[in-house]
């Protein structure tokens, strides 16, 4: 079997931090989304993975993978010139698939446990295609599954009066016939080609549509928010595990992790769950819970909360300063210059330089 990672797409709902990152890379507990998609892959044994590249970012996506070889998998790419739909990304790797079964992984979609259930459901060879749905609160921002007698009869995109909770989850199993329903598939009214009736074509030919249901947590971090609760989730899940240097052990409370060649000083508190990237300096700060600060950051004088910090930024508090469900982007300066202690709520893209 081999693996497909979507990174392209338009991350509209993710601005303004997609105008400069690519949101499959959006670091969650230390590591980009996408990571978790690879590593689910080798967990069922894949060895051969095609990741799709938009026109935005791909660099960035092509120099953190690279051929795959820190992953002991060989990565290839593809390259999707304009975001026309999922399935016109599947649509792309007929060549790479060459025959075999595949899965496909959008690269902003975790899921906690893995798809090692999927896979072996799927490799009992009975199915056409196998997908993954979970229940959801709000399943009208969702492809929606239909049951009947426990199989699926109906997949509807984003339906205004949703017939049941049950989300379409951004894992798919398939085998290669999907390539010539694609080709069969026309733009949908938001101008893409929709894998939701690509499957629901294969339904209507009568071919054996299998799903299980996702009983743990999934998360689409399509937006701000779900990025924050995605690394609340998965942060909630990691171990203690100190190899930076901390002044003073009492100020490290709970499921911390320090990277190497961190440090914390004496003045400082990290309340876990919370990871603080390798090269990175605390000094004088509150730093969590549910935090992520990336690698080769500064951080100082500041109490930081529910937020995700990327690599190189430099944040100056002045002992004034209280950052709460933030995400900063790479290599940003933030500072405080004033003198009234202020509680704020900040997006920001990569480089910004802001004095509060
Ligand atoms: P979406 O989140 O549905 O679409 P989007 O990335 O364009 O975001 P927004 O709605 O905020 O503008 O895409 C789901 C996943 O599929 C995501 O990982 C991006 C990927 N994708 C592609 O690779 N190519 C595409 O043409 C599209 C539409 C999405």
């Amino acid at each position: 079997m081999k693996g497909v990672i979507l990174h392209g797409g338009s991350g509209t709902r993710l601005r303004p931090i997609t105008h400069t990152e690519v949101k499959q890379l959006l670091p969650v507990a230390g590591k980009p989304v996408s990571e978790y998609a690879l590593e689910d892959m080798i967990e069922i044994g894949i060895r051969e993975i095609n990741i799709i590249v938009g026109s935005v970012g791909a660099d960035a996506v092509t120099g953190y993978y690279g051929d795959g070889s820190k992953w002991g998998v060989s990565i290839t790419y593809t390259h999707q010139p304009k975001p026309l739909g999922i399935a016109h990304a599947v649509g792309l790797t007929e060549d790479f698939v060459a025959g075999d079964t595949f899965v496909v992984y959008l690269g902003d979609n975790l899921l906690n446990g893995g798809i090692g259930k999927l896979s072996d459901a799927f490799g009992e060879g009975r199915f056409d295609a196998l997908v993954a749905l979970c229940r959801v609160n709000r399943p009208q921002s969702y492809g929606v599954a239909e049951l009947e007698e426990g199989r699926i009869v109906r997949l509807v995109e984003k339906p205004k009066q949703p017939k049941s909770n049950l989300a379409l989850v951004g894992v798919y199993f398939f085998r290669p016939d999907i390539f010539d329903v694609i080709r069969t598939l026309k733009p949908s009214a938001r101008g893409e080609l929709e894998i939701t009736e690509a499957i629901q074509k294969l339904i209507e030919e009568g071919r054996n549509v299998g799903y299980q249901e996702i009983k743990g947590w999934w998360k689409d971090t399509g937006t701000t928010e779900e990025i924050l609760d995605a690394n609340r989730l998965v942060l909630d899940e990691i171990e203690r595990q100190i190899d930076g240097k901390v002044a003073s052990e009492t100020g490290i409370i709970g499921r911390v992790r320090v990277m190497s060649g961190a440090s914390v000083d004496a003045q400082s508190v990290i309340k876990g769950p919370c990871h603080i990237g390798s090269g990175t300096e605390i000094t004088h700060s509150v730093i969590g819970p549910n935090t992520s600060i990336g690698n080769n950051c500064r951080i100082s004088g500041v109490e930081i909360e529910d937020s995700i910090i990327m690599d190189g930024c430099i944040i100056e508090g002045n002992r004034e300063m209280r950052l709460y469900e933030s995400i900063i982007g790479t290599s940003c300066k933030i500072s405080k210059n004033s003198g009234i202690k202020r509680a704020s709520k900040m997006i920001v893209g990569r480089d910004s330089d802001i004095a509060v």
